[in-house]
């Protein structure tokens, strides 16, 4: 028999109550019917169908997230996972029932993986913990590892294997995830050109040369950050719920509602918080994918403007109580909660903030991966709070309560750790600061000197509708620097440049080096400029990574 899971607060668990937070239906994950929104809300309901005993999964996998060097090991091979879970002689056997009386810290929290059982309590015990734990406990946690297949690396199976108390019995390995179908079954095709960082769920940086070519980033080739698989949505019987709690109002809009209001397009930089980590990584491991500098990209989005769409709610600047509008998307996490962030409700409702609910992007319909068929873009702001495949608004006093709003994507000082941190503390990341990057050359590569002059192109780009007003480049480490001249950008003028400028220059090297490092910094309107290194700006989380960027080359005369 398959033991029904529960999934429950992280603080009941410790406590050792028994209440759920939710029990969720089985059901099998299927994708056929998951455009209707009838289905939809079901349909997270029923998520948890193929996660059946994810939430000790998710300690680990929270300890995966928690762990500096965990981020370096996230491709893994069947054969390097087949090595854990196996079969070990001499130790007593437990049959799936016997796993599932032990779902609460006071009977011990007991897991399966593969032919193994392991008792997670102190792990869990130990676990600085965060709203966003839930945790199941008396399963298996393969069907969660099916969800979050980046997880299941061989970082996070030793981590298990430490907690080894016995083998399951031959007839239940396996069964938790024998009739389940694998969730990333119906992603959308991709450009072979993408640089993947994982690929359950998906994430792939543009070819860094690429970006440099062109202002309008091609929708193929922009990067994609998912945190879940792709919902798929059926356009025609999409439908957005507005709610505004202090109004005690709420609406149901369908695809068609949205395009009835104007039409709006704007050019907007997307970046992920993340994006150049891997150079933060380099002075100390942080958690996260390791980006290079392409988690960011440009491009025209056409939609409605929020500000419109909530006038029509009653929703008035100058009365309303409200300081927040929160978003989620129509993808959802191991226990059923889909992604979502939040804005200030200043910028949601300034006319000249542009916030559109946009359903195109560069004159198309957003693809799949960019939030088919509605997606909010926040300009100017973190990448995060742009929310794809929007199902749901909530205007409200509070901030979002989802995991990507209050433990994730905030800044910390250097000295905080995963020990010490407390991201109640800190702000949730919103207006993004300046940055550029060098596209061309890349990292190691021999360039020509033509005129005792080397050519280099890049990007530049700052948040907040503040626009780049300058650009430097260092041919000798930053030791000399001047500005480039040719800086390209659309005619949006500060404080509503959304966009970014591509740059060109030809610098002069000295002469007979054979090698040297090139640097880049920019500086926006408001003349804020870029972080000299990493080591001053480094959190834990990695997490704005403006220093300047430094590419070390050689050169051929
Ligand atoms: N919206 C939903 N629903 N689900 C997600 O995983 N990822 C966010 C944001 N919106 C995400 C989301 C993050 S972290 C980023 S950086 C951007 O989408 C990436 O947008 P893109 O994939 O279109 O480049």
């Amino acid at each position: 028999m398959i033991p029904r899971v529960l999934f429950r607060r992280f603080a009941d668990l410790k406590s050792g109550r028994s209440s759920a937070v939710a029990t969720r239906l089985q059901h099998s994950w299927n994708y056929e019917d998951n455009g209707s929104q009838g289905s939809r809300r079901h349909k997270q309901q029923a998520i948890m169908a193929g996660v059946i005993g994810a939430g000790a999964g998710v300690a680990l996998w929270l300890k995966y997230h928690l762990t500096a060097d965990a981020a370096s090991s996230l491709l893994v091979t069947d054969k390097e996972v087949a090595e854990y879970g196996e079969y070990k002689d001499g130790m007593p056997e437990y049959t799936l029932e016997d796993v599932a009386q032990h779902d609460t810290a006071d009977k011990r929290i007991w897991v399966a993986y593969r032919h193994g059982v392991y008792d997670i309590t102190d792990f869990v015990q130990e676990h600085p913990g965060g709203e966003k734990i839930l945790m199941g406990a008396g399963g298996s946690v393969e069907p969660f590892w099916a969800l979050y297949a980046v997880h299941k690396n061989p970082h996070v199976l030793q981590i298990f294997e430490k907690y080894r108390i016995g083998n399951l019995a031959a007839d239940d390995v396996g069964a938790m995830v024998k009739d389940m179908s694998d969730p990333y079954g119906n992603e959308p095709r991709r450009h072979i050109t993408l640089k993947p960082a994982s690929m359950k769920p998906f994430n792939a940086e543009t070819p860094l040369a690429f970006l440099a070519d062109s202002l309008i980033t091609p929708s193929e080739l922009f990067y994609v950050r998912n945190h879940l698989p792709v919902p798929e949505v059926d356009a025609k019987t999409y439908e957005l719920e507005i709610v505004d709690e202090t109004l005690d109002k709420e609406k149901t809009i369908k695809l068609s509602d949205i395009k009835k209001y104007p039409k709006y397009t704007i050019t907007a930089t997307i970046q992920c918080a993340g994006n150049r980590r891997s150079e933060m990584m380099k002075v100390k491991p942080v958690k996260g994918l390791s980006w290079g500098q392409a988690a960011i990209g440009n491009a025209t989005w056409s939609g409605a403007r929020l500000c419109d769409v909530l006038k029509d709610m009653g929703v008035d600047e100058e009365t309303t109580d409200a300081l927040h509008v929160q978003f989620e998307g129509l993808d959802t996490d191991p226990a059923s909660m889909p992604y979502g962030s939040s804005i200030q409700i200043e910028k949601a409702l300034d006319p000249r903030g542009d916030v559109i609910l946009a359903y195109e992007m560069n004159g198309e319909p957003i693809p799949r991966d960019h939030g088919f068929p509605v997606r909010v873009i926040v300009p100017g702001v973190v990448g995060a709070r742009n929310v794809k495949w929007l199902g749901k608004i909530v205007v409200s006093k509070h901030e979002s309560d989802a995991h990507w709003q209050q433990n994730d994507y905030k800044g910390f000082a250097p000295n905080v750790d995963w020990d010490t941190v407390d991201f109640s503390k800190s702000p949730a990341i919103q207006d993004l600061p300046v940055i550029s990057a060098i596209c061309v050359p890349e990292e190691g590569e021999t360039l020509k000197v033509v005129d005792g002059k080397v050519t280099l192109r890049g990007y530049a780009w700052s948040g907040g509708g503040r626009k780049v007003i300058r650009v430097d480049v260092s041919t000798d480490g930053g030791k000399n620097w001047q500005a480039v001249e040719d800086l390209t950008s659309d005619p949006a003028r500060h404080p509503r440049a959304w966009g970014w400028s591509l740059w060109q220059a030809e610098v002069p090297v000295k002469e007979g080096i054979s090698e040297t490092q090139l640097c880049v910094k920019a500086v926006d309107s408001q003349y804020n400029t870029q972080p000299e290194n990493f080591e001053n700006i480094w959190n834990l989380r990695g997490v704005i990574n403006n220093a300047y960027h430094r590419v070390n080359v050689k050169l051929a005369r």
